[in-house]
């Protein structure tokens, strides 16, 4: 059997935290297997080049069997030329006194270029992951910049979000994450986010499966008792937990984000297997999302993309959370809009 072929793989805000955490994953070959040669591309602006460089001297320090290369740049167009996978990561955070106007006008200025790079230079199965904040809007923006990509190839990530809901789960059903499937996060990548646990799947060590609400009602005590614990609890913890991280933190998430960074990757080229996963992507209707809007849905991978689990019933509650989310996505949609960042 033949070697596959190189993947070319560029990441942006290389030399920031989560570009630390994320490059080092992607070499070992946790990303697209260990088999699989990738070629680095390390795009920065000047003020993060140094930490990108000295990031690239210990890659090379750790003599990753998959790692074939390494280029490190400013250049937008040069960072996109050929790439067949590109992880957004760098972005502008939001400073003292910015609005969110501000805030995504800033981010336009960045993520309209990339797109519009994307779009000239890109391989033709390029798929793109927005990790930068506020990540569903920044990859609607470079998706409007690259109008021949196909725009469900542009994704902003929710599986951090994901793997949060399936930690909080998993820590108060006393079990381990992978006894847990078919969870779902709907909406933005912001406190609006739905974790959605209805069409959960718990599956205990002899394998038998039962729902998700059914096993949180036998340690909670009560079907009353877990609509309760959603709402006061598990839903604001979840959609909260990047604040929480900050406060406790100091900083932004980063290791946990690049481990879901690989793993929207890894699953979008190398499947999803037996359950589905989160990812925002472009909406096609489905759920009463806007059509074009990029919103997280439950997904499942062919390869070339996330396809939206479709047909789920959602409830009442549920669906007046998800509208809510949307509105958000709208209100930033429209915003980007009346900033003249796309049409
Ligand atoms: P960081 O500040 O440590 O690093 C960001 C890097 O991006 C810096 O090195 C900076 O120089 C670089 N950068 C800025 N503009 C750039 C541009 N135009 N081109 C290339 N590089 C550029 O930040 P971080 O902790 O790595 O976080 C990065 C982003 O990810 C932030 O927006 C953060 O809010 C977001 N984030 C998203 C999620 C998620 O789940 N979607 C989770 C955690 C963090
Ligand atoms: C996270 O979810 O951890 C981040 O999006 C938080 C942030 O604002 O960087």
């Amino acid at each position: 059997m033949s070697a596959p072929s190189p993947v070319t793989v560029t990441v942006t805000g290389a030399g920031g935290q989560i570009g630390y955490a994320l490059l080092f994953r992607i070499a070992s070959g946790a990303m697209l297997g260990p088999d699989t040669p990738v070629r680095l591309r390390l795009l920065e602006i000047p003020a993060g080049i140094r930490a990108a460089e000295g990031t690239a001297l210990e890659l090379q320090d750790c003599a990753f069997p998959a790692l074939d290369s390494i280029d490190i740049t400013t250049d937008v167009s040069a960072g996109f030329d050929g790439t067949n996978i590109a992880l957004l990561v760098g972005a502008r955070p939001r400073g003292p006194g910015m609005e969110r106007g501000d805030l995504l006008q800033a981010n336009g200025a960045i993520f309209a270029p990339q797109g519009a790079a994307i779009n000239a230079g890109a391989a033709d199965d390029v798929k793109v992951l927005v990790v930068g904040n506020p990540a569903n809007t920044n990859a609607f923006i470079a998706s409007a910049h690259a109008p021949d990509v196909p725009a469900e190839r542009f994704t902003a990530m929710t599986r951090l979000d994901h793997n949060r809901a399936l930690a909080q789960l998993a820590l108060t059903l006393q079990i381990p994450v992978r006894s847990i499937c078919n969870v779902t996060i709907w909406g933005n990548h912001s406190a609006t986010q739905v974790p959605d646990i209805t069409h959960g799947i718990v599956t205990d060590s002899s394998g038998v499966p039962r729902t998700l609400p059914e096993a949180l009602a036998a340690v909670l005590g009560s079907p009353g008792a877990v609509e309760a614990w959603l709402d006061e609890t598990f839903i604001p913890r979840v959609a909260k937990r990047g604040a929480e991280i900050i406060e406790v933190r100091g900083s932004s998430s980063a290791a946990s984000a690049a481990a879901a960074a690989v793993d929207h990757m890894h699953d979008w080229v190398l499947g999803t297997g037996a359950s589905w996963t989160s990812a925002a992507r472009v909406s096609d209707g489905s759920y009463g999302v806007d059509p074009g809007l990029i919103s997280s849905f439950p997904v499942r991978s062919n390869n070339q993309a996330w396809e939206i689990e479709q047909g789920l019933a959602v409830s009442p509650a549920v669906q007046a959370r998800i509208d809510r989310s949307i509105r958000e996505l709208r209100d930033e949609r429209d915003m980007v809009r009346s900033l003249g960042m796309v049409r």
